[in-house]
């Protein structure tokens, strides 16, 4: 049989067999991928359970209603993570009331070190509205790959028991109803960042 055949009916095969009987593996995830594709919904975010620093439970579900602005990072980081949440600390105070419509959330990717407590602790130093999320460190990868958010450990050359986790550092804001809206770099200003929430809060 010629090429173009094959590919007929190795095509048709697929296409069949996705309303049909046998469904071959990973067909239905390519088409998932797919659709997912066609409908140019940016797939950051998603479901998570982790815990508050607090010590609650919580999902996704949980900050339904408000904006969130969701930033990854952890207490031991040594500058770029407390110079993050001083800057949503700052446009926090420089948008007044409409901040009562986010819920800004710092998720921990060393839930080894960060448990809620440490969190807590940590989180004094910026607006009090900044909720802390830890969790078993499955649950943390999980809500991580779900917002495309890259970490790792990395070990302390000079000090053995010590380490350092790197991590991608993005601002995310997402809807009340939990979908992605936009993501800042975590060196914007504090005036952009303010003027970016102004307009979607
Ligand atoms: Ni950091």
């Amino acid at each position: 049989m010629n090429w173009k055949l094959a590919v007929t009916i190795i095509l048709g095969f697929i296409l069949g067999s996705t309303s049909g009987l046998a469904l071959l593996p990973g067909a239905q995830n390519m088409l998932n991928s797919a659709s997912k594709l066609t409908r140019g919904v940016a797939t950051v975010g998603g479901p998570f359970e982790l815990v508050d620093q607090t010590g609650k439970a919580v999902s996704d579900k949980t900050y339904r209603g408000k904006h969130t602005l969701v930033y990854f990072g952890f207490t031991h980081c040594p500058d770029i993570c407390p110079a993050g949440l001083q800057v949503i600390t700052e446009a926090l105070g420089k948008i007044g009331g409409k901040a009562d419509n986010v819920t800004p959330l710092f998720i921990s990717v060393d839930p080894e070190r960060d448990t809620p407590a440490k969190l807590a602790e940590y989180l004094k130093s910026f607006d009090d509205r900044i909720v802390g999320l830890t969790g078993s460190l499955a649950q943390v990868t999980d809500t991580a790959k779900a917002y495309r958010v890259y970490f790792a450990k990395v070990a302390n050359k000079r000090l053995p028991d010590d380490y350092t986790v790197d991590h991608s550092s993005f601002f995310y804001l997402m809807s009340p109803a939990g979908e992605f809206v936009k993501h800042f770099p975590h060196s914007i200003s504090t005036k952009i960042l303010a003027r970016e929430l102004q307009k979607v809060l």
